[in-house]
């Protein structure tokens, strides 16, 4: 998977730069927090920064580990070779304990995870507690917590990631040094991407990985995952990513929409499925150009040529099908159903079905 494989392993390898910035600052500095707070969206660094702090304080071969200590040297980078690094990238190193609060969010999880703390480092380094999606964690969890953060002991490092800032108790988040992952943008996951397709000599052109930069919801994980996907699939020119992403033809389909033919849509619709299109973007498409439609026809905005023949009613039906249809493709067993039954329902009571 190149989302793996392409993982940053070290601090000048994540794309993010105030993170990157922040925490390069810290670890170079002689005095570690005890406690990091990593907020942002998915697919921003979070996991993987939390790793890469793990290996650089138990590093055999940078400025953490006592030899290099006295030798004076200043590099805080993990070396990704030594036994340490190698074997936290293998989540086979007994002194960072990596935890997924979404399935372990109990009183019993944290209260064994602080019985952990109380251990000294096997290796001499620091103790690294990793607790993933941490706003999953129960009240009492929270509670149990709470005072080991306060006093953690002095080897224990504690790294809380998550996507929902506003779900952590302030007690908690006053206790931690808060970390910004924000969101990735396009310009930072473009060179991600180019960064692979070299690597792997995919030799995509510029337009092509910008497009798939553009359409990745933000996440660099997302953004690996497509291009991985479009170089399996063999699909190479800007056109048919744009289908795979589901950005062509909503013009297409948005005509056949409008003379509410249900064949025809049906038709276009497995065509759209059979070339892997997504159903997710699909729609928000759709949906971006419907709300144009209804600026244009309430005059908010101008523009003469780009006029949909359906009329207002049918607009704001439509869309009220599709915003369904989009919170129904999660519990879909088939990706096309929701649009499907969305079209058909709406044909149905705008009474033209052909
Ligand atoms: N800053 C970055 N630079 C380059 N690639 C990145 C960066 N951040 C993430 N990635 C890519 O995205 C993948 C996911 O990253 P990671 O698991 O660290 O994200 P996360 O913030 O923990 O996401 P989630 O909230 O979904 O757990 C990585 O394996 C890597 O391929
Ligand atoms: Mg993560
Ligand atoms: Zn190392």
């Amino acid at each position: 998977m190149f989302y793996l494989k392409y993982r940053p392993k070290t601090i000048k390898e994540i794309d993010n730069l105030s993170a990157k910035v922040m925490i390069g600052k810290i670890l170079e500095s002689s005095t570690l927090p005890h406690a990091f707070l990593f907020v942002g969206q998915k697919g921003t660094g979070k996991t993987s920064t939390a790793r890469i702090v793990a290996k650089a304080v138990n590093c055999l071969n940078n400025k953490f580990y006592r030899s290099g200590k006295t030798a004076g040297v200043k590099s805080f980078e993990p070396c990704n070779k030594c036994v340490n690094c190698k074997s936290i990238g293998l989540s086979s190193f007994t002194d960072v304990i990596e935890m997924d609060a979404a399935s372990n969010r109990g009183i019993e999880e944290i209260k064994s995870l602080i019985r952990e703390t109380s251990f000294l480092p096997m290796s001499g380094g620091y103790r690294v507690f990793i607790i993933d999606e941490a706003h999953m964690i129960t009240n009492e969890g929270f509670n149990a917590l709470l005072k080991t953060l306060e006093e953690p002991p002095k080897s224990a490092i504690f790294i809380l990631a998550t996507t929902n800032l506003e779900k952590l108790p302030k007690t908690i988040v006053s206790r931690c040094l808060k970390i910004n992952f924000g969101k990735a943008n396009t310009t930072d996951i473009y060179s991600m991407l180019k960064r692979i397709d070299k690597s792997e000599n995919i030799n995509f052109n510029d337009d092509l990985l910008r497009l798939i930069a553009s359409h990745s919801e933000n996440s660099f994980r997302d953004a690996a995952k497509i291009l991985e996907e479009v170089t399996l699939q063999k699909i190479q020119t800007i056109e048919n990513v744009e289908k795979f992403l589901g950005i062509r033809g909503r013009n297409d389909l948005l005509e056949i929409i409008e003379k509410k033919e249900l064949k025809k849509t049906l038709f276009w619709i497995n065509e759209f499925s059979q070339n892997g299109g997504d159903f997710k973007n699909l729609i928000e498409d759709i949906l971006n150009q419907l709300h144009t439609q209804l600026l244009i026809k309430n005059d908010v905005i101008k523009n003469e040529d780009n006029q949909t023949t359906l009329n207002l009613n049918e607009i704001s039906l439509l869309m009220k099908l599709l915003i369904e249809a989009y919170q129904n493709l999660r519990n879909t067993p088939i990706d096309s159903l929701p649009v499907e039954i969305t079209l058909i329902e709406f044909y149905n009571k705008v009474g033209q079905d052909k």
